[in-house]
């Protein structure tokens, strides 16, 4: 991988959201893989200055995130749909028929048809061209949490402690954090073309170790990432890169 350590998260934010920019004028139709989380906020609120810059048509763009909870209701702020109106789609108004997520209605009933036609979706999207991701401080990717295999595919999830601890200050308690999620695989995630990582701060540090130096785990499903892809980039700040050798 080429691994790139920056003097701050925003500039780490601001290479991401360049190369995304670029991508985009390239390409005015590229299907791009998106995640949610603190990680990603200065992403899109640099990749929405540049378009903006830049005047970007975006209007062709097409886009599927990595996941979403189960057992929100539809209009929760805590929907990943809510997050990436918020910092992305509300500001570039892009359509909201050509922004993707896992079904996490159809999900709760009948989770093998709501994976399978994510999947399809993406097939028929001609496949992702870059995929943005953030990793969690026990080695999630997406919410590919401990256990989770290199081939694993679309899917719903009960989502690990240590999750669910670190997102339940936004849930007002952990009493009121989602307990399942879908998600795209790591098989998934390993079809996009492009993979660009991006951690920022001291607590990401030890993963951000293990994912570049330690063998494969799928107890750190980010460490499946190094050796499975042809295209890969991680972007950190000086905190999160305060391990490595
Ligand atoms: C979000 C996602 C997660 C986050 C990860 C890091 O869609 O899939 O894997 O990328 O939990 O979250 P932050 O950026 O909040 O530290």
């Amino acid at each position: 991988p080429i691994v790139t350590i920056h003097g701050s998260a925003d500039e780490g934010a601001v290479a991401a959201a360049l190369e995304l920019a670029d991508l985009v004028e390239a390409k005015p139709d590229a299907v791009l893989g998106l995640a949610t989380g603190g990680t990603m906020v200065g992403v899109y609120a640099a990749f929405v200055r540049e378009a903006r810059a830049r005047s970007l048509d975006v209007s062709r763009v097409r886009t599927f995130n990595l996941d979403e909870y189960l057992g929100l209701a539809v209009d929760d702020a805590k929907r990943f749909r809510h997050f990436m109106e918020l910092h992305l789609f509300g500001p570039l108004s892009i359509p909201s028929e050509h922004a993707h997520f896992p079904d996490a209605e159809r999900a709760q009933t009948d989770a093998v048809g709501a994976a399978r036609d994510y999947e399809s979706a993406i097939e028929a999207a001609g496949g992702i061209d870059l995929q943005l991701l953030g990793i969690g401080r026990n080695g999630h990717i997406a919410f590919n949490e401990p256990g989770s295999s290199p081939d694993s595919r679309t899917r719903v999830i009960e989502l690990h402690g240590a999750t669910r601890a670190d997102a339940a200050p936004s849930f007002g308690g952990l009493a009121g954090t989602p307990e399942r999620a879908i998600t795209m695989g790591m098989g998934t995630i390993l079809e996009a073309r492009a993979l660009r990582v991006l951690a920022f701060g001291e607590a990401k540090a030890p993963v951000v170790e293990r994912m570049l130096h330690g063998e494969e785990d799928p107890e750190t499903p980010c460490t499946f990432l190094r050796g499975r892809h042809g295209d890969l980039a991680v972007h950190l700040d000086r905190d999160a890169a305060r391990l490595l050798h």
